[in-house]
């Protein structure tokens, strides 16, 4: 397997599609891979023409966590300074809107991705879990963190500290996954709602990422005052005029990004 190989793409219209591809070792997300989807992910945010991404591995795996023969060779100096921790800071500040179509396991660092999406769909083999301390460690890249945010405290806490592996009815119980779709189903499904997104006004999209994603970190007060800045904000663009125009001219809007 070559570096580039690492990572697979395919763009349809405005929608890229990038696919985690190491299937011999379940998608464990190796510094090499998640060094190539951070990269990719930057390159994205600043080509125009992509304005939406779904992010997906195979039938068996989305990934099964970070790669434990790696992980092996590291200390915690190494661990500290590695190039894995701009990675994935790049990936979570990643402004567009990204989907994760999620099939078979997604453990640990491949769970912690899939909750770097704005939302997952997963297919009904689904399996997700932060297994991690049955390694004699912790999850180290949002898994304590956004774990909660996604299925609250207690469930969290239980599946971090007992290990155990969800299925794709619990997940959407939990609300750690929108939708369950047949396993053949999951991407085309997800890149269908990417592409719907992607038809919207972009700078909209993005604001209305923004607000949402602040909501878990601001308080009420602080947050209404954002949406408030963001609204009128978006409301001095022209694709907010064209948008309340092709409403009242009973066409469809043609956005131009501004
Ligand atoms: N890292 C490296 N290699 C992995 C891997 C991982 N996370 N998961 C699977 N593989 C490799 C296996 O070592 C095996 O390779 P070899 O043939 O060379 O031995 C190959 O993938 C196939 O795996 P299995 O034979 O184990 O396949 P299985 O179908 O019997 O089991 C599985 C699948 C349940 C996913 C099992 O492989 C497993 O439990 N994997 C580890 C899951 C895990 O603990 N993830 C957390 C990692 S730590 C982490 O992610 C930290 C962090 O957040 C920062």
């Amino acid at each position: 397997m070559t570096e580039a190989n690492l990572l697979l793409e395919q763009q349809k219209d405005a929608v890229l599609t990038l696919q985690l591809n190491r299937p011999e070792a379940h998608n464990a997300l190796n510094t090499q891979l998640l060094i190539n989807l951070a990269q990719r992910l930057r390159q994205a945010d600043a080509d125009h023409h992509i304005k939406a991404v779904v992010i997906t591995g195979n039938l068996k795996s989305f990934a099964a966590g970070a790669d434990i023969k790696e992980m092996a060779q590291q200390n915690a100096i190494t661990l500290h300074q590695d190039a894995r921790v701009r990675a994935w800071s790049d990936i979570s500040a990643f402004s567009k809107p990204m989907l994760a179509a999620v099939n078979g396991f997604c453990l640990g660092g491949g769970c912690e991705l899939a909750m770097c999406a704005d939302y997952i769909i997963a297919g009904n083999n689904a399996k997700f879990g932060q297994p991690e301390i049955k390694l004699g460690i912790i999850p180290g890249a949002g898994g304590t963190q956004r774990l909660v945010r996604y299925v609250g405290q207690a469930r969290a806490m239980q599946m971090v500290l007992t290990g155990n592996i969800i299925n794709a009815d619990q997940a959407e119980s939990y609300g750690l996954v929108t939708q369950i779709c047949e396993p053949q189903q999951t991407l085309i499904e997800a890149q269908a709602q990417a592409a719907k997104i992607a038809a919207h006004a972009p700078l909209a999209v993005r604001m209305a990422k923004d607000c949402v994603k602040r909501a878990n970190d601001l308080q009420l007060s602080q947050g209404l005052t954002f949406e408030r800045r963001s609204y009128c904000l978006v409301s001095a663009s022209d694709d907010r005029n064209e948008g309340i125009n092709a409403f009242l001219e009973k066409r469809k809007p043609n956005y131009t990004g501004n």
